[in-house]
């Protein structure tokens, strides 16, 4: 297995697992919205969900194909719009997917290993441990991540080994959560938000992609597995963290949930609120986790 195509691989987590897959030997190319070479020199396949189209040799090129593509949930309100636009880039890119794949020659010699997220469960009170097997909630996120698994499982009933990582906050200096968090505390501006004690379920970026490749060249990864570090914070004490980090004061009290919500609207929820999601499945496949504690990630991150 050499020849890895990346679904979204131009995103946060597509440009950092490539660099780790390249440096591993792997050959790496990429199923774009555009196509070309990046400026890393990764060759991009076109596809066009609008018009459910795949340049065909992608999928006979790869061996192996990483699905990270959809339109990022933390960014723009959740307008009805925009709604559309995460659930269709994300549920019709896999159907699409598994329709080519399904199609093409020696199929079952492939391997699929897709993200999904946590917001599968929702979120929780702080007594609430999410697994696996937990049930899916019932809330815009959850519904779009229940849909979007269906999908993947769709790939998985052609009989190729699919693997499902349920990825948690992902810590990075590059995008995503933690330069939003810390961007206002720079700025002597930082707080927690809404009641702070909203639990963060995180993972490193590196971990993270050192899990993709581990479910990559492991066989015995197949179905679902919670993406995230053994133990999630408070968001109180991680901004706490950041700070103490940054060498900040943090003075200000926590920003009201009330005003977050008239602020991003329902997009607020995955702010002020949380959820506890454990890593046990993960841990006993045998990943060992270079970041398990907050403080040690931001002080590798920031
Ligand atoms: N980052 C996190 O904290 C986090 C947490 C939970 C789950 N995840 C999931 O993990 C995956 C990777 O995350 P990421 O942070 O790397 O994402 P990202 O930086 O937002 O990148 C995702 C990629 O998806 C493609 N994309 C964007 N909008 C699209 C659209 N409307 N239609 C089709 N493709 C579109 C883009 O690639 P092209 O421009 O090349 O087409 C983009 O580079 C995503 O599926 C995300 O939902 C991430």
């Amino acid at each position: 297995m050499k020849n890895i195509l990346i679904t979204g691989g131009t995103g946060l987590v597509g440009q950092r697992l490539t660099q780790i897959l390249l440096e591993k030997g792997y050959a790496v190319r990429y199923l774009s919205r555009s196509a070309g070479t990046t400026a890393q020199g990764v060759q991009k396949y076109k596809w066009d969900l609008k018009n459910q189209t795949i340049d065909q040799e992608a999928i006979s090129w790869a061996d192996a194909i990483i699905n990270l593509a959809g339109a990022n949930v933390g960014e723009g309100r959740w307008t009805k719009k925009r709604k559309k636009d995460l659930y269709d880039s994300r549920i019709d890119s896999v159907n699409l997917l598994h329709d080519y794949i399904k199609a093409a020659p020696n199929y079952k010699d492939k391997v699929f290993i897709s993200a999904s997220a946590i917001g599968l469960y929702g979120f929780g009170t702080t007594d609430d441990q999410f697994t696996e097997q937990s049930k899916p909630a019932n809330d815009f996120l959850a519904t779009l991540t229940k849909d979007w698994e269906v999908a993947m499982d769709k790939v998985a009933s052609l009989g190729i080994r699919t693997a499902k990582l349920r990825v948690g906050v992902v810590l990075s200096n590059e995008g995503g959560a933690l330069p939003k968090i810390a961007k206002p505390i720079k700025l002597f501006a930082g707080a927690a938000l809404g009641s702070g004690k909203q639990l963060l379920s995180w993972i490193h970026i590196d971990d993270l992609c050192r899990l993709f490749i581990a479910a990559l060249e492991n066989e015995s990864y197949q179905g679902a597995y919670n993406a995230v570090a053994p133990n999630p914070v408070s968001n109180k004490e991680f901004t706490v963290s950041v700070a103490k980090e940054l060498k900040k004061p943090l003075f200000l009290p926590p920003v009201p949930a009330f005003m977050l919500n008239l602020l991003l609207g329902e997009m607020a929820s995955i702010a002020t609120r949380g959820s506890y999601v454990d890593c046990q499945k993960v841990i006993q496949q045998g990943f060992e986790y270079e970041y398990s504690d907050h403080q040690e990630a931001l002080k590798d991150l920031l």
